[in-house]
């Protein structure tokens, strides 16, 4: 499907859920920085299969909601935990009260959001004064040096960066919507390489929309290196965060 950018989450949603885990030092950021407990309310946009929702959860306390377009990925996020309120919803148009949550947050979405700006906009609103929004993503910098992926497949590269917001652009955007406090935080986890099966599944969307070509010559390349021992690897975000003044 090299040529479209539209990754189908429905048909993904098994090996999404199989491959992909809570980022941990993404996790404490989130944790210490939106400094949550248990009278809070939180909203993660594009929740996904919950992963990061059931954990916030746990770690907090506090009540936790998740929205996501993807029938087959909210599917696998209610069948998590109970405590989870998950809902069909896009960023877009988010359908909440005004001043409803302490926390705002998407993780590996903000590129999939056809209208962001409509999405910063809606979340000033839902947010209650003093409360936070933060966006997990990948800057230019940390596409240009992914550790597998850009080494392995640099064919992503142009067209993660053709689809990936600047965060120069993103900052702009939540300042002029009158976000205060806007912070970029970087985290990173160095880890060795093990297990290749999360590629061969392409649990990462870019490997969707790469030729079939390019994504052989990527996993061969993986292979033939495994067979030389545990490849090195590091995962970094950034995490945006902005505040709604008091
Ligand atoms: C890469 S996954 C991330 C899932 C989860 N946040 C995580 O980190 O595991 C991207 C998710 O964004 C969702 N998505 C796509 N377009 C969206 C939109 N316009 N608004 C909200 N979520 C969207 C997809 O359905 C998918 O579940």
């Amino acid at each position: 499907m090299a040529g479209s950018t539209k990754i189908d989450y429905d048909r993904i949603a098994q090996e999404y859920a199989r491959n992909r885990q809570v980022h941990p030092q993404v996790l404490r950021s989130l944790i210490s920085g939106s400094q949550l407990n248990n009278t809070s309310r939180f909203l993660e946009v594009g929740c996904g299969t919950g992963n990061y929702l059931l954990a916030l959860q746990q770690e907090s306390g506090a009540s936790a909601w998740g929205i996501d377009p993807s029938v087959e990925m909210r599917e696998i996020a209610r069948q998590r935990s109970p405590m989870l309120t998950i809902l069909p919803g896009s960023a877009e148009s988010l359908a909440f009260p005004t001043g409803y949550f302490d926390l705002v947050f998407s993780v590996d979405v903000i590129h999939h959001i056809s209208r962001w700006e409509a999405y910063y906009h809606d979340a000033f609103r839902v947010l209650r004064q003093g409360g936070k929004i933060c966006t997990v993503t990948d800057s230019e910098d940390i596409i240009r040096r992914r550790m597998p992926l850009s080494v392995y497949f640099p064919e992503t590269i142009e067209i993660e960066l053709s689809r990936y917001p600047r965060i120069a652009v993103l900052k702009s955007q939540m300042v002029n919507l009158g976000f205060i406090e806007i912070i970029e935080e970087i985290v990173e986890r160095p880890y060795l390489l093990t297990d290749l099966r999360s590629f061969r599944e392409k649990a990462f969307s870019s490997l969707h929309l790469i030729s079939t070509e390019a994504f052989n010559r990527g996993l061969n390349r993986m292979e033939l290196d495994l067979q030389e021992g545990p490849i090195q690897c590091v995962s970094r975000y950034m995490l945006l965060w902005g505040t709604k003044p008091e």
